[in-house]
């Protein structure tokens, strides 16, 4: 298997059709690869590409695994294969050619004609023993393998950091080349996920920046948000952290879509396994404007196809939508939804204003507020125009959803909407907003050392003091 030095450099090659590389499917054996999948992620991240998680245990006992890897390779624009020593799980049922799922990932991908990177384990790579797999197993690999060499390029890896160095090299190539053909990827590119059907989870558009730290710290924030989720109103309507709509306001980077993203994808789901459909909703991609919105999330909890629900007047859709959000429990997440409010809707003002500055120009006030510092307890109503959605009829419709019974919305955003404000500046009944802080000290810390830079502990958390232990400063120095 060994190959030219030259050639050992040469990242994997497909041109790059009309898809820019946003969202990728890894494809491999999980057991004897976990360290290698975990680099390939990071390489992803750091290549702005969303890597799909992967199936960790596929088992007999998956009686869809195959289904749902295969629509996994369906829903990405890049497929990245990485081959080791195992051939992996073979489904016995309606499989007649007998082939492992890894195989019909990789054909599925041909067919679809979408770019593949492949990598190939290096014969000087170590292995275990019991990650080399031997009989049947071990030739319809190697078939496989034959196959896809004999296809095109394929690089090999010596270890998993070379690995990630190889799969850094391919996208930025992949990249490179799109461009080339194609100029700049549209400022209106986006990814919007296919619609998935309640209960199961239904992310319009994914966070990745969470995919290579992973959430640190943040406790007593994710119990706020699992007490709000669990909480039933307490019995004269007072105190408690309840209601349908909860807001985490911060300046931007202070981790907001990353404490919700955690707490939706991770905790929500098991303290909450009763809900009929959870659903996540960035106004950050181009496509997020609030009729899309308002179409994706009815077609999802109403289980129609967004044809049908474009068939329906528009005020008609809301009505069905707040309908089905009263009676079924749903947890919706809306996420920077800033981004519909007439403070950034006027992007010519988001360039030259800081968030600290918008925060001061747009009165961005709550009473009786979470984590909102006294000295921010002024009232100054008369400049929260700024505060107010673009479209009206998306302020109403929020008021409207602050009503709903049944349903949970979780709101980030660096504004909180007027729209759910009385006029002495309160939160309207049945909202509440958290004003999220920088990190703990030991946070702080934790995440500054996960970069592997080193530092003193004093003179660190020092320096983390004056911004606040800002999480997004805190590793763009650290990086
Ligand atoms: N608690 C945390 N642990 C690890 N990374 C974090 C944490 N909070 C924020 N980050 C990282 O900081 C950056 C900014 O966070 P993000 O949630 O996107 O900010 P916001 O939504 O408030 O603008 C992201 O790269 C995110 O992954
Ligand atoms: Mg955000």
């Amino acid at each position: 298997m060994r190959q030219p030095l030259s050639q050992k450099q040469t990242p994997p090659f497909m041109p790059a059709e009309n898809h820019f590389p946003k969202k990728a499917m890894v494809s491999s054996t999980a057991r004897d690869l976990p360290e290698h999948r975990k680099q390939v992620e990071e390489a992803c991240h750091r290549m702005e590409v969303f890597a799909e998680k992967m199936m960790e245990n596929l088992t007999a006992e998956n009686a869809n695994a195959v289904e749902v890897s295969l629509r996994l390779v369906d829903e990405a624009d890049l497929y990245i294969g990485i081959f080791a020593h195992r051939n992996g799980y073979v489904p016995e049922k309606d499989n007649p050619r007998q082939i492992s799922i890894t195989e019909m990932e990789y054909d599925r991908a041909v067919e679809r004609g979408i770019p593949r990177l492949v990598f190939f384990m290096h014969d000087d790579h170590p292995v275990k023993a019991k990650d080399v797999e031997t009989g049947p197993g071990a030739e319809k690999l190697k078939a496989l393998k034959k196959r896809i060499g004999g296809e095109r390029v394929v690089a090999y890896f010596e270890s998993p950091a070379d690995l990630r160095a190889h799969v850094i090299q391919a996208i930025s190539q992949l990249k490179n080349e799109y461009k080339k053909e194609h100029g700049e990827p549209p400022h209106r590119f986006h990814y919007v996920h296919p619609m998935s059907k309640p209960p199961e989870v239904y992310v319009a558009h994914p966070y990745t920046l969470l995919q290579a730290v992973g959430l640190i710290g943040r406790a007593p924030e994710l119990n706020l948000l699992t007490d709000w989720i669990t909480n039933t109103p307490p019995s004269g309507g007072q105190g408690g952290l309840w209601g349908a709509i909860l807001n985490i306001i911060a300046i931007g980077g202070m981790g907001k879509s990353a404490l919700t993203w955690h707490w939706f994808d991770k905790i929500a789901p098991l303290e909450r396994p009763d809900l009929a459909g959870r659903f996540w909703w960035s106004f950050y991609e181009s496509d997020a404007y609030f009729e899309n919105f308002i179409i994706r999330a009815l077609a999802y909890v109403g289980r129609k196809s967004v044809e049908e629900v474009k068939k329906i007047a528009k005020p008609e859709r809301e009505d069905l939508l707040l309908k089905i959000l009263d009676t079924e429990p749903h947890l919706l997440v809306l996420d920077g939804i800033e981004r519909i409010l007439i403070a950034y809707a006027r992007m010519d003002a988001a360039r030259y204003l800081g968030d600290d500055e918008y925060d001061r120009r747009t009165a961005n006030y709550v009473a009786e507020a979470y984590g909102l510092p006294e000295s921010a307890a002024q009232s100054f109503t008369g400049e929260a125009r700024l505060r107010q959605t673009a479209d009206p009829r998306a302020g109403r419709f929020l008021r409207r959803l602050s009503k709903v019974k049944s349903s949970r919305i979780l709101i980030s955003s660096r504004l909180y909407p007027l729209a759910l404000q009385t006029v002495t500046g309160h939160p309207l009944p049945g909202c509440q907003a958290i004003f999220l802080r920088g990190l703990s000290d030991d946070d702080a810390l934790a995440l500054w050392r996960h970069f592997g830079v080193s530092g003193q502990r004093d003179e660190l958390l020092r320096m983390f003091h004056t911004f606040e232990k800002h999480p997004l400063l805190l590793q763009a120095l650290a990086g």
